[in-house]
């Protein structure tokens, strides 16, 4: 800062560099400007004020527009190494774009070019995906999922069916654990069970078939495969063209007239037409042993079947939850 002069630069060092003092002007995820790739959280605290976390992208720059840590890096930061605390979470990021995910109920991941680092959530702080965040966020009391709520109760967790937390009272500190590989917490019969995922064969993420909003990752390991469920967010489903959980009834919609994919189906096109002043949709089927092809936005017919259509449906290897959209 001009105003800053040699000796109490010396004296003061950092402090004294134009530091500009942060403040909470409200909640949500702020860059710092004081320093290349650092941010801020703001969350609410009991005060009626708000509380700051400070963190940064581990050498990566922050990009305020998107809300997530960008892949360009830092220039005073290159040398720093982001592989370091990756583990285990990496995975997660495997093919997503950037951006801030719950990995449970106390852990954030940050994905930076499909690596990733972790922050955990310290008491009453509970991962939560937030818009004003651009999404993960240790954040007080919420959500629900992840509190205590009723006395001697064992809970999932909302984020990683493998792990579940303990509550001795309303409103206690839950105490997490995880099942063993391999294994989901099942709430009803209160214990560790086998999952009901098909085996892997191959690389890669994958809806569940029997159910849209969960998905699993395959990763070939030494001796086999190593293999991770997921559970996508409230109101969201797994996306197999997109690679992520989104809310699944935009694309079940109308938006325009004319005849549409069905997203959860090939052999199912939906119509979609004007009626007093509303769109209108009526989904129908092709023939058995036919599919529908798309000629054109809002035009298309049914064709036969021969197993070679390449077109990805966002939704269609699997079984969309009734009660979603
Ligand atoms: C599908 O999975 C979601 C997330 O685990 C769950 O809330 C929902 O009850 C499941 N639906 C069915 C039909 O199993």
């Amino acid at each position: 800062m001009a105003t800053c002069n040699t000796l109490i630069l010396m004296l003061l060092g950092v402090a004294c560099a134009g530091a500009e003092k942060l403040k909470c002007q409200g909640e949500g995820r702020f860059p710092n400007p004081n320093l290349c790739g650092a941010y801020y959280d703001c969350t609410p605290n009991n005060a009626g004020g708000y509380d700051m976390v400070k963190d940064d992208c581990r050498g990566f720059a922050y990009n305020s527009g998107a809300r997530h840590c960008s892949e360009k890096l830092c220039e005073t930061r290159i040398k720093r190494s982001v592989t370091s605390d990756n583990h285990p979470y990496s995975r997660m990021c495997e093919g997503l774009s950037d951006g801030f995910l719950c990995a449970n109920c106390k852990t954030v991941v940050v994905c930076v070019k499909g690596q990733a680092f972790i922050r955990h959530c310290i008491d009453n702080f509970f991962c939560s995906e937030l818009a004003q965040f651009g999404g993960g966020v240790c954040y007080p009391d919420h959500p629900a999922e992840c509190k205590c709520v009723s006395p001697n109760d064992f809970r999932v967790d909302p984020y990683d069916p493998q792990r579940f937390f303990s509550c001795r009272d309303v409103g206690s500190k839950p105490t997490q654990y995880r099942c063993p590989e391999g294994m989901v917490f099942d709430e009803t019969a209160r214990e560790c069970s086998a999952n009901d995922l098909p085996p892997c064969s191959t690389s890669g993420t994958f809806a569940k078939s029997s159910n849209c909003s969960e998905y699993y990752t395959c990763i070939a390991v030494k001796n086999g495969w190593l293999q991770k469920h997921y559970i996508c967010g409230a109101g969201t489903a797994y996306n197999a063209v997109t690679g992520t959980c989104e809310n699944p009834c935009v694309l079940l919609e109308c938006q325009n007239e004319g005849r549409f994919a069905d997203p959860s189906s090939k052999h199912n096109y939906f119509e979609c037409y004007m009626l007093g002043g509303k769109l209108k949709q009526l989904r129908y089927t092709c023939p058995e042993t036919y599919r529908w092809e798309v000629l054109s936005p809002g035009v298309g017919k049914c064709v036969e079947d021969h197993g070679k259509d390449l077109t990805v449906r966002p939704y269609g290897e699997c079984t969309m939850p009734k009660d979603l959209c």
